[in-house]
């Protein structure tokens, strides 16, 4: 292989220094080694290495020497091919020659002198090829920005002072939007000078109320009255004859050069393209896009640091700025939900095209998705467009384009809504709504506030065939392209304005938004850590690829294995049973744990036929079991039905004490003729119980009160120290409180981890059906009460022998 140097094996396949990739195999080297960047940078390398073997580096010569004069200078050594010079304050030259020797004849040289002053001629630097590392993107600037803001997100009490957080940090400040309201104004005063009676209007993010301080500066260059102006002027001219308009300006202005009524919109913005270069200070980078949907002129201001658009024909975008304007001053909600969620976006790579074009949703779009989640919330808590139209007064009426555009311009003039729902569910509606959507069958409409069928748009679309046919059609416009989601702007119903979405965008968009439900679905989500973890939104803004799935483990309930508090007959049991302590140990606390649900709690159980063990945990349980003492097949071999009325002397007990459990399903916990085990994992079956449970009521509501009452403070133990009293305690809640409209369902999983050193028993928590919302209320009572009362029924087990 050519490049055989630059590729480095690693732990975990292949590294090309070149192209500075990793790769995890061997075809993929392959294929990267034949494909265009390293093929490219491979020539780029190659070429740069035969310029430096046949060029020297000449410096000492005066600012006014040309190229032409060092070439002619140096053709007495060879031929020359190129003289690269420093472009700025040209202090130094590279002299290419086309063959090596001439180099030797230009080195060997005692002394070169041009006009009157002495050159110094050296050979090349051997500089290494490398790859310049791209400037931080927009994204990795975001990230700096939430890691310093981490600490501070996760210092404030609850996911709303987040997202107020967020808002007040990403904001446009002040200044900001002072400074950019100076350029417009700059540009404004130097556009009217060549296009007469135009207005420069901004629109998007700079004025939309959802700013953040890198964002563009989005403006629309409205000619209509240069037009006008040019109409009149012309026409001014033709009767006075030749040489001044009506106002006095030259007829050698920009506006001579082209007609506004019919040049097209490449030529004008090629016009704008040179005004900018030539009069606007601090502007660079300037060209002309006319590939874009709405062609626009691109700009960078230096001193700002600020990319700018300049479009001619979007008089809709002003509007629709106008109505987005409207929807945050109606409803306080809006500005965090939208920033927070545009955050989001932004880490899990679903928003923000990083050239302006490609497959993922824009800001714009994903503002509407939120709009249409909050018309579709219960009760809403924005109106629809259609709404909005009709509470406009007649002078707010607005067609632009034959599309309706009228709204109210004032908040005050609509309604306040009724919906109370605080930040941190809205926010997690949001997912859920889009997580469960029906992307495929439907067109969201933000005008009516609902989905259409999907169907009466491809009937359009056959129109619009019909149409190109040149066959008669019905509808008046072009129906919007459809693509795997469909949303159609608020005004001009025929555009998709997530119509660059591919499928797999949609599906990312989709499938992250399930994650988030999950997720904030979590403890960590709702409530602060008081161990100071990340929680709430700082955890839903990891990044892209960072975590793929929301582990199971957040919803985990952790018992370690504490020797020094199990009571010695159990103690001297783990003892006997040698290597297989723990899972001797591990078969105690799952027996516990199914006493607390069933028999404490009240929970109805049912096993689950589903494996239980991860790979690993079940290989090494078979593992520990297989060297299992003989003191432990007698206490497992011993084994009872779990599963039955919960109404029954509690199966706990007697399971704590090795009288009957079920901890591995019948024959696969018995002992083998030779006193070993099955490797119970490799058979398929569940070698611990994974619990289906349903519970009917809110056993963890209102627990003290009611064990204050029973116990009548004659007895002070904690809560969770006292079988008898626990379960006394849920008999009274159950009789005393109604049951759950609908029960809350859920799996928990026993799992053993860790080394001797660590031993745990991690049981996971999953809610299988949770209409009523209760589950995290019960996990998180579970979350000290289940080890408190696991330890008291270990220690029941000694009480009990
Ligand atoms: P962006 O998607 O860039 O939104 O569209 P933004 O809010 O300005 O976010 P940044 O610039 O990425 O920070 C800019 C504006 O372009 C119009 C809207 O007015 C939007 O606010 N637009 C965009 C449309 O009218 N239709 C579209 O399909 C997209």
């Amino acid at each position: 292989m050519e490049s055989d140097a630059d590729i480095k094996t690693t732990p975990r396949g292949f590294h090309c220094i070149l192209c500075n990739v990793n790769l995890p195999n061997m075809p993929s080297l392959d294929q990267h080694v034949k494909g265009r960047k390293h093929q490219t940078l491979s020539t780029v390398r190659a070429t740069r290495k035969t310029q430096e073997d046949h060029s020297v580096f000449v410096s000492g010569f005066k600012p006014d020497i040309s190229q032409t004069d060092i070439a002619e200078y140096f053709q007495q050594f060879g031929p020359v091919t190129d003289v690269i010079m420093d472009k700025d304050k040209g202090v130094y030259a590279i002299v290419q020659f086309s063959e090596t020797q001439s180099i030797q004849a230009a080195l060997s040289c005692v002394e070169h002198q041009m006009r009157g002053l002495k050159l110094h001629v050296k050979p090349r630097e051997k500089k290494e090829f490398k790859l310049i590392p791209k400037k931080k993107s927009d994204s990795q600037n975001l990230q700096q920005v939430l890691n310093h803001l981490k600490p501070e997100l996760c210092q404030l009490f609850s996911v709303d002072a987040q997202m107020q957080c967020i808002v007040e940090r990403f904001q446009l400040g002040e200044n900001e939007k002072k400074a950019r309201g100076l350029l417009v104004q700059l540009l404004q005063e130097i556009f009217v000078e060549f296009f007469p009676d135009s207005q420069i209007l901004p629109f998007g993010s700079s004025v939309n109320t959802f700013g953040i301080h890198s964002c563009d500066l989005d403006l629309f260059l409205d000619l209509e009255n240069s037009k006008v102006f040019q109409a009149r002027a012309k026409s001014t001219t033709e009767q006075a004859g030749e040489g001044m308009s009506d106002d006095g300006r030259s007829e050698d202005s920009i506006l001579s050069d082209i007609d506004l009524s019919t040049a097209s919109s490449a030529e004008v913005l090629d016009l704008v393209a040179a005004i900018l270069k030539r009069c606007v200070p601090s502007v660079h980078k300037v060209h002309v896009v006319s590939s874009a949907r709405l062609p626009v002129v691109k700009f960078h201001h230096r001193e700002l640091n600020l990319q700018g658009d300049i479009t001619i024909n979007n008089r809709l975008a002003v509007r629709n700025t106008r109505f987005l304007q409207l929807c945050s001053g109606m409803e306080d909600r809006m500005r965090p939900l939208v920033y927070t969620i545009r955050y989001w976006a932004k880490q899990k790579q679903l928003a923000g095209n990083p050239s302006g074009a490609g497959p993922l949703l824009n800001n714009y779009a994903l503002t509407l998705l939120i709009i249409f989640f909050l018309q579709n919330c219960e009760p809403p808590v924005l109106p629809t467009v259609d709404q909005l139209k009709d509470m406009a007064c007649e002078e707010e009426e607005c067609v632009i384009e034959g599309w309706n555009c009228t709204f109210p311009s004032l908040p005050i003039s609509v309604p306040p809504s009724k919906n109370t729902q605080d930040l941190c569910s809205l926010l997690s509606g949001f997912f859920s709504f889009y997580a469960k959507f029906d992307f495929a069958s439907c067109v969201i409409s933000v005008r009516e506030g609902r989905t259409l069928p999907i169907t009466d748009f491809l009937t359009e679309n056959k129109e619009e065939e019909a149409m190109q046919e040149g066959k008669p059609t019905k509808t008046p416009y072009h129906s919007p392209k459809l693509g795997p989601l469909n949303l159609l702007d608020p005004f001009e119903l025929s555009h998709n304005v997530a119509g660059n979405l591919n499928d797999r965008s949609q599906r990312c968009f989709q499938r992250e938004c399930q994650e988030a439900e999950k997720y904030c679905r979590s403890l960590q989500y709702q409530r602060k850590s008081t161990k100071g973890k990340s929680w709430g939104l700082v955890r839903l803004f990891t990044p892209h690829g960072e975590v793929p799935h929301i582990k199971t483990e957040q919803l985990a309930i952790s018992i370690p294995f504490k020797s020094a508090s199990l009571p010695e007959v159990l103690r001297s049991q783990l003892h006997m049973a040698g290597d297989g302590f723990r899972l001797l140990w591990f078969q105690k606390v799952c027996a516990a744990v199914e006493g607390v649900l069933k028999g404490v709690l009240r929970c109805h159980l049912a096993p689950s036929t589903d494996a239980v063990f991860g790979e690993d945990s079940a290989v090494h349980a078979a593992e520990e079991m297989e060297t299992t003492s003989a003191s432990l097949n007698t206490s497992t071999n011993d084994s009872c039905d779990s599963v039955e009325s919960q109404n029954e002397a509690s199966p706990l007990v007697t399971a704590v004490v090795g009288a009957k459990r079920p901890l591995s399903s019948g024959s696969d916990a018995s002992v083998s003729p030779q006193g070993k085990k099955p490797r119970l994992a490799r058979r398929g079956k569940p070698d611990f119980p994974q619990w289906i449970c349903v519970q009917k009521h809110l056993v963890w509501a209102g627990r003290r009160k009611v064990r204050r009452e029973l116990i009548k403070d004659t007895d002070l133990r904690p809560e969770g120290s006292c079988m008898e009293m626990e379960s006394q305690v849920t008999a009274h809640i159950i009789e005393k409180e109604q049951e759950l409209k609908e029960p809350l369902e859920f799996k928990v999983q026993p799992q053993m981890v860790g080394g001797t050193e660590s031993t745990r028993a991690v049981l996971k928590f999953e809610p299988t059906s949770d209409k009523g919302g209760v589950f995290h209320d019960f996990f998180h009572f579970l979350e000290p009460f289940l080890p408190k009362m696991v330890e008291t029924l270990l220690e029941k087990e000694i009480g009990s022998v």
